[in-house]
């Protein structure tokens, strides 16, 4: 199977060099002066900028930022072959229609469950992460669409895991859900306010930092181990009463209510389209939440924990960054 990975990023260079390792036949593609394009060239595959070139691909990856979809798949889908597959990592831009597969095409998703740097780890280690998948459009030949999906998901070690089947519109709203009120949204609210409950209280910061973000990690890998009632068996009887009722606390109305309006913005589309908005002008808030979060303190009791830990491997498998 002939296939053209189009980004060369945190998913797209392991997906690209998972599937050269499993004996596919891969180029990589770009904008033309991409760094990431250059980076593919020098890691020995055969890279393009012209869309063109996808006219043999059997499946063409679309391994580039989701705001990107809109601009930058139409000139692709307009060179593929009748009877291609566009594949997608992620649920969202067709599922919230940022673009339209032309009907001559297959599209299909396989979204690893996890970042690109555990898909290339498991899978150097002999092992996989499960990944979730789905074909959106059958194209003129729904059998064939569906056996490239299923190839794809075996290339990159997924088939070592776990394939689950399901939509796009289940992938794209659930994944959004969890990165939204659990993952990233959630954890950054209540580490945030948990660290600033402590200092405002006039506890040392490194100590905040310590016990309300550092250890983060510990439970994270325990519930990812053993479940949450198997964490709840690996802390003290001191640590599980506390949870028993800091939860029944935290979890009051005002949550949930939060999380069905989250959901909620989700499925109709409203967060899609904030999104959409930002990075049309240039992603002005995105960049103002980056700097909001670099100068925040925690920020720099972080820096001085790491300092004091050389043994620390972050998830890449690389020493954490000063
Ligand atoms: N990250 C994850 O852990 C993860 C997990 C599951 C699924 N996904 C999905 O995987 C897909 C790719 O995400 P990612 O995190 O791998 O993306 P990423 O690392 O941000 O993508 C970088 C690639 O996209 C190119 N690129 C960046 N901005 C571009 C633009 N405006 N126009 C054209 N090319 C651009 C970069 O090349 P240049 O050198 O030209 O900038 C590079 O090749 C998304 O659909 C995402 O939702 C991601």
């Amino acid at each position: 199977m002939r296939i053209a990975i189009v980004g060369y990023g945190n998913q797209g260079k392991s997906h690209a060099q998972n599937i050269r390792d499993s004996g596919g036949s891969v180029a990589v593609g770009g904008r033309s002066g991409s760094r990431a394009l250059s980076e593919a060239r020098s890691d020995g595959f055969e890279t393009f900028a012209d869309p063109q070139c996808v006219a043999n691909a059997e499946l063409v990856v679309f391994a580039l930022p989701d705001a990107a979809h809109r601009a930058s798949c139409p000139p692709y889908f307009a060179a593929m072959a009748d009877g291609s597959v566009a594949g997608f990592l992620h649920g969202f831009s067709v599922h919230f229609g940022c673009v339209e597969i032309p009907p001559s095409l297959g599209a299909v998703l396989v979204a690893p469950k996890g970042p690109g740097t555990a898909l290339r780890s498991r899978f150097l280690e002999g092992f996989g992460i499960p990944c979730l998948m789905a074909v959106g459009q059958g194209g003129p030949d729904a059998a064939r669409t569906r056996s490239v999906a299923l190839a794809w998901a075996n290339f990159i070690g997924c088939g070592r895991a776990g394939i689950v089947e399901t939509t796009f519109k289940e992938e794209a709203e659930t994944d959004l859900f969890g990165e939204q009120a659990v993952l990233c949204g959630g954890i950054l609210a209540l580490v945030r306010a948990a660290y600033e409950t402590l200092v405002a209280a006039g506890y040392p910061p490194l100590l905040a930092y310590t016990e309300c973000c550092h250890e983060v990690k510990q439970i994270a890998d325990l519930v990812c181990d053993r479940g949450i009632a198997g964490m709840t068996q690996a802390i003290s009887p001191t640590a599980k009463f506390g949870a028993m009722v800091a939860a029944e606390r935290l979890d009051d109305a005002h949550l949930r209510s939060t999380m069905r309006e989250l959901l909620e913005n989700i499925q109709n589309g409203s967060f899609a389209k904030a999104l959409a908005h930002d990075a049309a002008s240039g992603s002005p808030k995105m960049a103002a939440f980056d700097r909001a979060l670099a100068a925040h303190p925690l920020e720099a009791e972080g820096q001085r924990v790491r300092a004091m830990l050389p043994w620390l491997r972050t998830a890449s498998g690389q020493p954490p960054r000063p």
